[in-house]
């Protein structure tokens, strides 16, 4: 294994699948059996995941709603996303604690850093719900701080695109995939691969990061063992 503990960011969009709102149950089975694959193989994995799925809190705001609002909404949306990869996990007999930035003690535990890693150590999967607590940041940010804070090898950006291109391959066909790039490089270039507040957070703490394609059965596996899948960002 090139990673003992990792730190998967999920989109919480992607979780839709080919629906246009909610979670589609199929594609979380196939992550919970991807996450399964790689705790069996003896990594440490926690999980942070969006809300978009259910509410953006951006959106929100640009029609009318209170930005700090619309942000503790989707606070609260990635919890009931959390809480659907917990059961999906427990389904298929997954070891899990829930933990959340912002205190529900009937549906799990606060956010504790040493609770958390002494989950790991035991061969949990924690999965860390309602972003960092704060309005104004992103699930990437949460993602990367939570990274840094349980001292995580790497930080995977599952989504749906396999890595990262010099242009929107959805858009221009030209554009071409990175196996490797520079934090340095990104900026330069402009590049879109997070957030810049969870990038130069990243970039600050020395965190590398893999942006991959979560929907490929069998990618999370490739890219713990060290196979050349998605795009690396090394310093
Ligand atoms: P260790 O015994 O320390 O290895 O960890 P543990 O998580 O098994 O111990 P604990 O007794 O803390 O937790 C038992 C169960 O209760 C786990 O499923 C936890 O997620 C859950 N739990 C712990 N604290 C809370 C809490 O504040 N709220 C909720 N809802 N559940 C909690």
């Amino acid at each position: 294994m090139k990673y003992k503990r990792i730190l998967l960011k999920l989109s919480g969009e992607a979780l839709m699948g080919n629906k246009s709102f909610g979670i589609d149950h199929d594609l979380l089975t196939q992550y919970a059996l991807e996450v399964k694959s790689v705790v069996a193989a003896g990594v440490q994995i926690a999980i942070v995941i969006g809300g978009g799925n259910i509410f953006r809190g951006i959106q929100a705001s640009e029609g009318g709603m209170d930005r700090v609002q619309g942000d503790y909404m989707g606070m609260l949306a990635t919890v009931i996303n959390s809480m659907a990869l917990q059961a999906a996990l427990e389904k298929i007999g997954v070891d899990t604690r829930l933990q959340s930035a912002i205190k529900m003690e009937q549906i799990c535990e606060p956010f504790i850093r040493r609770k958390a890693v002494r989950h790991l150590e035991k061969g949990r999967v924690v999965i860390f719900g309602a972003g960092t607590g704060n309005p104004y940041f992103t699930t990437d940010t949460a993602a990367t701080l939570r990274g840094i804070e349980i001292e995580a090898n790497v930080i995977l950006k599952g989504t749906r695109v396999d890595g990262i291109y010099t242009a929107d391959p959805e858009k221009d066909k030209s554009a071409k995939k990175y196996e490797t790039i520079t934090f340095d490089e990104v900026y330069a270039k402009g590049l879109q691969v997070m957030d810049m507040t969870a990038f130069t957070l990243c970039n600050e703490n020395k965190l590398p990061i893999i942006v991959f394609d979560m929907n490929k059965p069998g990618n999370l596996r490739k890219v713990v063992v060290g196979d050349k899948v998605g795009t690396l960002v090394e310093f």
